[in-house]
């Protein structure tokens, strides 16, 4: 079983379903409202746990009422969270309007996230151990950095979302193997707006990439190598929210076990196409014989 470890957020994400997201100065009115267990680290974990990976998460969560509900959710989903530490104040939270087409706007709040800013004693050995470590930036970089030199260190696989959005500094892409952002991310990080010509660019400082392109599937690009391009099952997207999580969990588990990486690709893209069709970030995540089925037909 391929061992992850994921250093990252957990939110409690409070979902407003509209037919059409409001502009500034604009009141809608919505169809439903859900709390669903999100947050880009928690997604990554559940995902990768329920794609047959054996998971835990370094993070925090608050010592509010959200943060027991978190933990518990995740500890259901098979996570160990013996690193995830409950602190004072509010967990995180995502505040999200999904429209009729499944696509989303989304404010997060950092709360207990925030304060993750470092490793704390134990984090080391446990990301030592693994065979991936799962990285994005929904924590406080200076942590993202030293996690990811930590596996470095180890010889540990690092695979690192750049999400949301933001520049980054050279000592993080020098400690990552594969880097997953999705188009918008990819043009932020490298000013090109073509999803091939940005995977060109990002492997001067970074050996991997995975661009994920939501419906149009995913680019692959490494030193050395044609790229790979992979398309997305074609599906009806009720909720398109932690799908790219979706994605990551899967590939890692996929990658750890060696599978080529065409068919890794491939498998985790079947694991998100299948995410899209149901509400919820992480309660949306296919399990493995699902995605196996899916993939398969
Ligand atoms: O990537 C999706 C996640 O981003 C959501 O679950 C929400 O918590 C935001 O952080
Ligand atoms: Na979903």
């Amino acid at each position: 079983m391929t061992d992850i470890v994921v250093l990252g957020s957990t939110n409690m994400d409070l979902v407003a379903y509209v037919e059409k997201a409001p502009r500034r100065g604009e009141t809608v009115t919505g169809r439903e409202f859900r709390t669903v267990p999100g947050g880009k680290g928690a997604n990554q974990a559940v995902a990768a746990a329920h794609a047959g990976g054996t998971v835990s998460l370094i993070g925090a969560v608050g010592d509010d009422a959200f943060g027991g509900r978190l933990r518990s959710t995740l500890e259901h989903s098979g996570v160990s969270t013996d690193h995830l530490r409950t602190v004072e104040g509010p967990s995180g939270t995502a505040h999200i309007v999904v429209d009729d087409e499944g696509g989303n706007a989304i404010v997060v709040v950092p709360g207990a996230n925030g304060t993750v800013d470092r490793l704390a004693p134990g984090d080391e050995g446990l990301i030592a151990s693994a065979d991936a470590l799962l990285l994005q930036l929904e924590i406080p970089l200076a942590a993202v950095v030293a996690g990811a030199r930590t596996a470095r260190a180890h010889g540990v696989r690092t695979i690192l979302t750049p999400a949301p959005a933001q520049p980054l500094p050279p000592d993080l892409f020098d400690a990552t193997d594969l880097l997953v952002p999705n188009e918008h991310e990819a043009t932020t990080l490298t000013g090109r707006t073509d999803p091939l010509q940005a995977a060109v660019a990002l492997l001067e400082v970074v050996p991997e990439v995975v661009v994920t392109l939501g419906e149009s599937g995913v680019l692959y690009a490494a030193r050395g190598q044609e790229p790979v391009s992979v398309p997305a099952p074609r599906v009806t997207a009720v909720d398109s929210t932690g799908a790219g999580d979706t994605f990551a969990g899967a590939l890692a588990v996929a990658l750890g076990e060696e599978r080529p990486v065409r068919e890794a690709l491939a498998w985790a893209a079947a694991a998100a196409s299948l995410s899209v069709q149901r509400p919820g970030a992480s309660a949306s995540m296919p399990h493995r014989t699902e995605i196996d089925a899916w993939y398969a037909s």
